[in-house]
């Protein structure tokens, strides 16, 4: 497949402090261009959360996921081991698996009936005699890279990225004592947006809008302690809640988390529950937001009704991010705006993030300007 073809201007692409930086310009959100560039550029060449282990918990069961513009699939093989490859059939591009997932004994593709094992290789090939020069060693299923944090299962389609724990270096030590393999995982809810994925991910990344576009969170903190903390491939905002109309059960010192790992998954960490989000785009002007809602107290009434109440708590929140993102993706569109400024005080993690995307940018043009091998 061949690459869009996009030059950035170096002016673009320079990093600056953020007292003195621009935000992203707005072609970046709008152009038709970037939806391609920022799967090749940033997509497949970065962690990706496709799920949870407790739906991998015996040989043969899988799930799928749309990576970039790559179709994978994850499974558990017969060993035991976790295995990712991609659900490309290396006859003509049939599916291996459509569903979200499942639990097979073999993989058998959907188009012509090819048979792989949970290995990957190539056992059976249907009415395939009088063809010459074909070994089935040479036609097993093309590997992924996959490994696992705290019950989270990630993929990179890039070989030479660096293993997943450099990425996550810290943040268990800082959630302690939770533990997201110790928490339930209760729910999934999927929201579609109207916006890029980088506006979805903007908003998330700054507490600036929290007076405005969610009066009744700003209840739940002592927002004069919201704070912002910058490490090299994730950025941290926490502060201090206070037992109140929210649906927790709130001590003296407890502290609200939300934690952003380039550059699409996130943490929401409240006392006794956490939260992951995982922003896929869908189109120029389109995401998909992944919710998945882990409990330490799963059983029970009560438990029952708080996990109730902070499901409804978080959707009226997320409906309200969302009513904004949409609008904020009309008003990038409009003629009028071109870029703007950042709040020193209170967007420095949108800032690092706009860097982090710099930086694959960068890596991105210096990779589309070599010239290829045959
Ligand atoms: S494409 Fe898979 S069997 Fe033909
Ligand atoms: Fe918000």
């Amino acid at each position: 497949m061949t690459s869009p073809t996009h030059r950035f201007t170096p002016e673009e692409l320079e990093s600056l402090p953020i007292a003195r930086a621009w935000t992203i310009p707005a072609s970046w959100y709008t152009g038709a261009a970037f939806h391609r560039i920022d799967l090749e550029a940033i997509f497949e060449r970065t962690w990706q959360c496709v799920g949870d282990l407790s739906a991998l918990t015996e040989p043969g069961c899988f799930v799928t996921a749309q990576v970039g513009q790559a179709p994978v699939l994850v499974l558990r093989d017969k060993e035991g081991a976790l295995r990712a490859f991609h659900n490309v059939c290396r006859h003509r591009g049939g599916p291996l698996a459509t569903a979200a997932s499942g639990c097979v004994k073999a993989l058998t593709c959907q188009y012509h009936g090819w048979t792989y094992l949970l290995d990957g290789s190539l056992r059976g090939v249907p009415r395939w005699d009088r063809v010459d020069l074909f070994d089935k060693k040479d036609y097993g299923l093309v590997p992924v890279r996959v490994e696992t944090w705290q019950g989270q299962v990630f993929v990179n389609l890039d070989a030479d990225a660096a293993p997943l724990a450099a990425t996550m270096q810290g943040i268990a030590e800082r959630i302690a004592p939770v533990r997201i393999d110790e928490l339930t995982l209760m729910k999934r809810i999927d929201y579609e947006v109207g916006c890029n994925w980088k506006v979805y991910v903007d908003n998330f990344l700054e507490g600036y809008h929290v007076p405005y576009v969610h009066p009744e969170l700003m209840k739940l903190y002592d927002f004069r302690r919201y704070q912002t903390e910058l490490a090299g491939p994730y950025s941290l905002q926490w502060a201090p809640i206070e037992p109140g109309d929210a649906p927790y059960d709130i001590r003296p010192g407890d502290c609200a988390y939300y934690y952003f790992v380039y550059p699409n998954y996130m943490m929401n960490i409240l006392p006794g529950r956490v939260q992951t989000n995982v922003v896929v785009p869908i189109g120029t002007d389109r995401c998909r937001v992944e919710f998945r809602f882990y409990y330490r107290d799963a059983k029970g009434e009560a438990a029952e009704r708080a996990i109730a109440d902070d499901l409804d708590y978080s959707d009226r929140i997320q409906r309200e991010d969302m009513d904004i993102c949409a609008l904020v993706q009309r008003g990038l569109g409009s003629p009028a705006y071109d870029r703007g400024r950042f709040s020193v005080d209170a967007e420095q993690g949108v800032h690092h993030f706009q860097e982090q995307l710099r930086e694959s940018y960068r890596a991105w043009s210096t990779r589309a300007a070599l010239p290829t091998s045959h």
